[in-house]
């Protein structure tokens, strides 16, 4: 079998000012550096607000930190009259490694389709930036359909025309689970993103589903980590809420199998 590195990622959604955000990658740096010896080998990144890029960068950068980051979102556009758009070259030109793509709160709250998502992941292509894509279902359609069905269609819907050996990262966020301090089961999450890697294959051949990483997302904490980083299909994870708070995400991250 591959060995694939796990991936604890932060989406700090519109939380941590610039300010707040150097002092908590330097924290973080710190926790790291304090746990060389002990901690899983993992690849650690956050994903502040656009306004924090600059100030990570530096940060990291400066440094050398052992911390990725990226954006929680990007334009499908490359540049021109989209106000209030930020465009994949910016992002690159920052350094981003990453960027979140196709949130569950990005498709319900600012209408995003699985058209839109598609262009995202393209356009996060055309800049070299890892799209980290997210798939969900809600609580009605886990009941009409089961789990799988909805982040099923919407991978295949996302990589139309893709070519996921660019890169990618596939994130299950039930949204359910998002926020609501009821985390799926690690049977439940290892049974979609075996779906997942079952269409990754399909889609872009064995070599690239073994290789590209499924995470798992929603309520994820330092209590129930270790438990989803066991099952064989899940490489990691989406922290929301817990990645805000110093403590709980240098535990998530030093998780234990
Ligand atoms: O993108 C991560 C997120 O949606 C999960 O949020 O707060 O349930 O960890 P939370």
């Amino acid at each position: 079998a591959v060995k694939r590195t796990p991936f604890i990622a932060g989406n700090w959604k519109m939380n941590l000012d610039h300010l707040q955000a150097i002092a908590f990658v330097q924290k973080l740096a710190w926790s790291l550096a304090d746990a060389k010896h002990d901690y899983a080998d993992a690849e650690v990144a956050v994903f502040p607000p656009f306004t924090d890029l600059r100030s990570v960068q530096t940060l990291v950068t400066a440094d050398s930190l052992p911390i990725g980051y990226g954006a929680q979102d990007l334009s499908k556009h490359d540049s021109g009259a989209y106000t209030g758009e930020i465009s994949g070259a910016f992002l690159k030109q920052l350094d981003c490694g990453y960027v979140i793509i196709g949130h569950s709160e990005r498709r319900t709250l600012h209408a995003e389709s699985d058209e839109d998502v598609n262009a995202k992941v393209i356009a996060a292509h055309r800049h070299g930036l890892v799209p980290v894509l997210c798939v969900g279902e809600t609580a009605e359609d886990l009941e009409a359909h089961g789990a799988s069905a909805v982040p099923v269609a919407q991978l295949r819907r996302a990589l139309e025309g893709v070519d996921a050996s660019k890169g990618l990262v596939v994130a299950y966020e039930p949204v359910w689970a998002i926020g609501s301090g009821q985390a799926a089961t690690p049977a439940q999450a290892e049974q979609v993103a075996a779906a997942l890697r079952a269409v990754l294959a399909e889609l872009a051949g064995d070599e690239v589903a073994q290789a590209t990483r499924i995470l798992y997302g929603g309520s994820v904490k330092a209590a129930n980590i270790a438990a989803f980083l066991r099952e064989p299909n899940v490489d990691g994870a989406l922290v929301g809420g817990a990645s805000l708070d110093i403590d709980e995400f240098s535990a998530i991250v030093r998780f234990k199998k």
